[in-house]
């Protein structure tokens, strides 16, 4: 699988909701995972690798890997919590990103089968990170003008190198 990256028109789509839950999707869970597995990411959304669906992965470290399906996000925390995030789309940018502290989901597993999560800490945040993908939404957006300005700077000079 390769991963677009910043610039990728595909990344700024508003991804489709999964239709039919049929055992293709258990394959493409598994393709999703192992391609975070070989990043060494946490998170892994359909379009960062051109799939226009509402699915996406998530593994931190001491949890299972898990596949959401149609997610939709039920409640998040008033309470913030700013934390450094990255993401496989921008490669090489690093930065603190405000977020809810803990969410609650609600989205369907490659089986088809619903489910709820509540998390908080590190779980949130990625879930809340792969959830922006699916809306079109990258972390930098998430920053204020004047350092994604920065960032964005900083990424044209890399790029012009
Ligand atoms: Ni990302």
């Amino acid at each position: 699988m390769e991963i677009l990256t910043l610039g990728n028109q595909a990344l700024r789509q508003k991804a489709l909701a999964v239709q039919t839950i049929g055992p293709e999707y258990q394959s493409l869970g598994e393709e999703l995972i192992s391609a975070l597995h070989e990043q060494r990411g946490l998170g892994l959304a359909g379009p960062q690798v051109g799939i226009h669906e509402r699915i996406f992965v998530v593994h931190i470290s001491g949890d299972i890997p898990r596949i959401f399906i149609n997610p939709s996000i039920i409640e998040t925390s008033q309470e913030t919590e700013k934390f450094e995030e990255g993401c496989l789309s921008v490669p090489g940018i690093y930065t603190d990103v405000i977020r809810p502290r803990a969410v609650k989901v609600q989205a369907w597993n490659e089986k088809g089968r619903p489910f709820t999560l509540e998390a908080d800490g590190l779980m949130a945040r990625v879930i809340l990170h792969e959830y922006d993908h699916l809306e079109g939404i990258l972390f930098i957006d998430r920053l204020s003008e004047a350092k994604r300005n920065r960032i964005l700077d900083k990424i044209g000079k890399a790029k012009a190198k």
